[in-house]
């Protein structure tokens, strides 16, 4: 029986129950040779101030520029916003951070890996320690609740059944929505199937979280509780934070610092709480949601005369 490196951590956890030790065989050779693995990039992790570190990052779809030169840093247990307006290159940016896409120049490092660099194997293991939701949740619509939850355990390691159960529920209790584990995902509503999307985000124990506009299209209220649960259990869980988002409303109370992107760049950057009171025309424009200002109602395009033909 082999146990995945977040498997092993699971393992340890699930053997300390008050219930006595796991019934299982297990292979405590391969436990402990995926554990020393995970401990390494863990005691990597858990050296530098920064988990993330990106340099000097440019990135282009073909001839489409999409970042010219983001500099930013993550530090380890916080809670980070990454705010712009739409096609600023928010999910890109994500893209990047979990080798999916590889930058043109500059780097992105992730627990003192430059995330380019690595090989098929060594990105593997960085993504088990990297829980992503993606913009608009992306739960399979054919699986229930607590299928989906249990779908990353089921890929990415080879717990048994009996384990990822209570694994599965333990995330759906940490969301509050451990009742409504048989339901399909086509019953939920939109902060429901936000809050299943989370579970499954911390299915493996990672150690950094990225979320991709978590509060798309929630009432005030779901967004509030999604925006509280994204706090809640970056601080329970000791892990690092990334969330991705144009709202400000909410996510400015929750968020440790946050950095804008446009045009490619981080025009502006700070502790949370300063930034509603900055004076930086963009942040400003951003904070007061003003449609005058840095930000440019058009997408950029040939003067209009010229493309009515008046001219
Ligand atoms: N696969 C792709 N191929 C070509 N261009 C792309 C691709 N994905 C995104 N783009 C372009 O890259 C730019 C940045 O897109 P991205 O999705 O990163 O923006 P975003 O900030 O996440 O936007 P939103 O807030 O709307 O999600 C946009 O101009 C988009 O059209
Ligand atoms: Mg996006």
């Amino acid at each position: 029986m082999r146990f995945g490196i977040a498997g092993s951590i699971h393992v340890k956890q699930i053997l300390a129950t008050p219930q006595g030790l796991c019934p299982f065989k297990i292979d405590t050779e391969i436990i402990s040779r995926d554990y020393q693995v995970h401990q390494e990039i863990k005691s990597v992790s858990e050296s530098p101030e920064n988990l993330v570190k990106i340099s000097d990052l440019h990135f282009a779809y073909g001839e489409r520029k999409v970042l010219n030169g983001i500099n930013l840093k993550i530090q380890k247990g916080k809670v980070v916003a990454i705010l712009g307006v739409s096609g600023s290159g928010k999910t890109t940016l994500l893209r990047l951070m979990g080798g999916q896409v590889k930058p043109q120049h500059g780097s992105v490092m992730v627990a003192d890996r430059v995330v380019h660099e690595l090989d098929d194997d060594g990105l593997y293991l960085l993504r088990r320690d990297m829980g992503m939701m993606f913009q608009m949740g992306g739960l399979y619509s054919d699986l229930s609740v607590f299928d989906n939850v249990a779908f990353p355990m089921r890929e990415l390691t080879n717990l048994p059944e009996e384990l990822i159960r209570d694994l599965v529920l333990m995330k759906l209790h940490a969301v509050g929505l451990r009742g409504a584990s048989t339901m399909m995902t086509g019953e939920l509503s939109g902060g429901m199937a936000r809050r299943v999307a989370l579970a499954r985000a911390i299915a493996l124990d990672p150690m950094l979280i990225m979320y991709d506009e978590p509060f798309a299209g929630l009432d005030p209220i779901s967004l509030n509780v999604i925006a509280n649960l994204i706090r809640r259990l970056n601080d329970a869980l000791g892990v690092t934070s990334i969330v991705v988002t144009y709202d400000m409303s909410e996510s400015l109370k929750v968020v440790d610092y946050a950095y804008f992107v446009h045009d490619g760049v981080v025009v502006a950057e700070g502790p949370a709480a300063e930034m509603f009171s900055s004076d930086n025309p963009f942040v400003h424009q951003f904070v007061h949601a003003q449609p005058d200002g840095p930000v440019a109602f058009h997408y950029p395009s040939n003067p209009y005369p010229v493309e009515l033909g008046m001219s």
